[in-house]
């Protein structure tokens, strides 16, 4: 069989057009609906880039203080989605906790909303919901931390913008502005990158019609494995085992010698660098000043420094977000659910794009499997004949 154009884990396949964000790796740059990553997330707060990813331009004060009232109307954890999450073990992976949430969340909303003709919805009913999710899945998240320490859920303040109370609902106390801006910043920079992994499962499940809801929670799924979202928890567990910089000569040679992958560095588009990781590295760096915590800095340069200089592999966005979350207070497994909370504004951007200009999607296989036989004794009836 000719198996030489199947291009593995579709590397390099242009599958569809996009006008959410467009991914350089020449110029290493990424941009969301034309502007610099690094420009909106150290000038926008997030809410202001959920708005861009949605509609395509930043909001205006009104608008924007339209979408703040919405969000603040559905940031509370509601009973039903409270009572979801108790009931996933407490030793569950978060990430499967925020998964069953959202499902929840979206069999309630589109309860009664008729036959499974109707539900990929109308364009204004998927804005409607993008933003509700984009809304509560702060409390959502915040609860799943709290609850693991065993603490009750803290409820949202009407005061507060999104960054600054999703950190609110999650410690029960008010953040410092260095906290909240590097928060706000990881989340403008974890909100869209094209097609990646699980926002092409987000736009395979919208192709087949089926609903937001629906492609979200697989979305999740994509997003919760180690080669994708994980990664940025990863990166902490790793640093848990290195310890200290003076160790990681010795670490980095065993690790390499077993043919361990580092998790935070690797790209399948970037090759030569992450565009988001400086923006992020200069939050990190702040955090270590504000945190007193020149240790995890020097950690992070000397891994980095090393891994480069024998691989020639670069950081990725979730090496420095892993430890900054971990310096503001985060345990390591709500990482990649906050993840979740940022990136689901470009996966219902890209749902909305998809089923705008729909095409099922629905590529073919080379088959390699055994030949044609048949089972022993086996008597073909007449219609077959
Ligand atoms: N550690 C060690 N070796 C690596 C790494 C790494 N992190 N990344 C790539 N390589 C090696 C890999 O072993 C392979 O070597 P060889 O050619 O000798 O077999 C070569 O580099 C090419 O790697 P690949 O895995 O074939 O390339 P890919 O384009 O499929 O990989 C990747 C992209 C992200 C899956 C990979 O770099 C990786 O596994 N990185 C670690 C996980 C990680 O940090 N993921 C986060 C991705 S970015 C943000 C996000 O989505 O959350």
């Amino acid at each position: 069989t000719e198996t030489n154009d199947i291009k593995k884990g579709l590397a390099g396949v242009v599958a569809d057009v996009t006008a959410v964000s467009k991914v350089n790796p020449e110029t290493n740059s990424l941009l969301y609906r034309g502007y610099p990553v690094q420009e909106l997330a150290t000038t926008q707060p997030f809410e202001a880039v959920a708005h861009l990813l949605w509609h395509g331009e930043l909001p205006t004060d009104a608008e924007l203080a339209e979408l703040r009232r919405t969000e603040r109307e559905h940031r509370a954890l509601t009973p039903a989605v409270q009572a979801a999450i108790e009931l996933v073990p407490l030793d569950a992976h978060p990430m499967d906790e925020v998964r069953t949430a959202v499902s929840l969340l979206g069999a309630v909303d589109l309860a009664g909303s008729g036959s499974v003709l109707d539900a990929s919805g109308s364009p204004e009913a998927n804005l409607e919901r993008s933003i509700r999710l984009f809304a509560a899945l702060p409390a959502i998240v915040a609860y799943g931390q709290r609850r693991r320490r065993g603490q009750a859920p803290v409820a949202p303040r009407d005061d507060l913008d999104y960054a600054a109370n999703f950190l609110w609902m999650t410690f029960g106390e008010e953040s410092d502005p260095v906290v909240i801006d590097a928060f706000n910043r990881s989340l403008v920079l974890y909100a869209e990158h094209s097609f990646n992994a699980s926002t092409f499962t987000a736009r395979v499940i919208a192709s087949t019609l089926s609903d937001l809801y629906s492609a979200v929670v697989g979305a999740i799924g994509a997003l919760k494995g180690p080669l994708h979202g994980g990664a940025n928890e990863a990166v902490l567990h790793i640093f848990d085992e290195i310890g200290q910089a003076s160790n990681v000569s010795d670490w980095l040679e065993e690790a390499l010698a077993s043919k361990r992958k580092i998790m935070g560095f690797g790209h399948r588009v970037y090759k030569r660098g992450d565009s988001r990781v400086p923006t992020m590295k200069t939050a990190l760096d702040e955090l270590v000043e504000h945190y007193d915590r020149p240790d995890v800095g020097e950690l992070y340069a000397e891994l980095e420094s090393e891994f480069v200089a024998r691989k020639g592999i670069y950081p990725n966005l979730d090496y420095p977000s892993g430890p900054a979350y971990n310096l503001m207070g985060f345990d390591t497994a709500t990482f990649t659910p906050l993840f979740v909370a940022a990136r689901v504004t470009g996966w219902t951007a890209h749902i909305m794009e998809q089923l705008a200009a729909n095409a099922l999607i629905r590529p073919l296989s080379e088959y390699v499997g055994p030949d044609e036989r048949h089972i022993e004794g086996y008597v073909p009836d007449a219609a077959e004949v």
